[in-house]
């Protein structure tokens, strides 16, 4: 089921998540209904706080070679941590709680997560490149943090007032 996902300036968003303990039917939906959304806005990455849940769970599913999201490649991440990063890289990224805005963002290049999945087992995993750029987006998120409060102060300065601009547009529509 796809849920509402909401955005910037929702203050719901500066929401620090907490732990999951109970790996049941209830998560499980969450989880099945994130995908949903995710797939549906075209997003790639999806942590629970955007669609009001807070509760430390993101989804991150990377287009393969033939720009194809397969739910047999989703990582979900349940109580995920970064315990190690290292390396610099600048991306361009965007965020389904952000609306139809890009910008660079500088990130650690390599990056050792552990997890648990689904039903509790743990797992670790080791990356880099836009693999390590979505794991930091999504871990900001479980954290309270979007990607705009990185930019520098005239690109915040511009994106709030542009954001604004269309936000009061896409209303009178
Ligand atoms: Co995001």
């Amino acid at each position: 089921m796809i849920r509402e996902i909401i955005t910037y300036p929702n203050k719901l968003l500066r929401t620090v998540s907490s732990n999951v303990e109970n790996f049941d039917e209830e998560l499980h939906t969450l989880l099945d209904d994130m995908w949903d959304t995710m797939i549906a806005s075209n997003g790639v990455g999806l942590a629970a706080i955007q669609v009001a849940v807070p509760k430390n769970i993101l989804i991150i599913s990377l287009p393969d070679i033939n720009d194809e999201q397969k739910k047999e490649d989703l990582i979900e991440a349940i109580n995920p941590r970064i315990t190690h990063k290292d390396g610099e890289i600048v991306f361009n990224e965007g965020c389904l709680s952000v609306p139809g805005y890009h910008e660079e963002v500088k990130r650690a290049n390599h990056v050792v997560v552990e997890y648990q999945d689904r039903n509790g087992n743990h797992h670790k995993m080791e990356c880099e490149g836009f693999l390590a750029v979505a794991w930091q987006h999504e871990m900001d998120h479980l954290k309270g943090h979007l990607f705009i409060e990185k930019l520098s102060i005239i690109k915040r300065k511009k994106f709030e007032k542009e954001y604004k601009k269309r936000t009061k547009i896409r209303k009178i529509k």
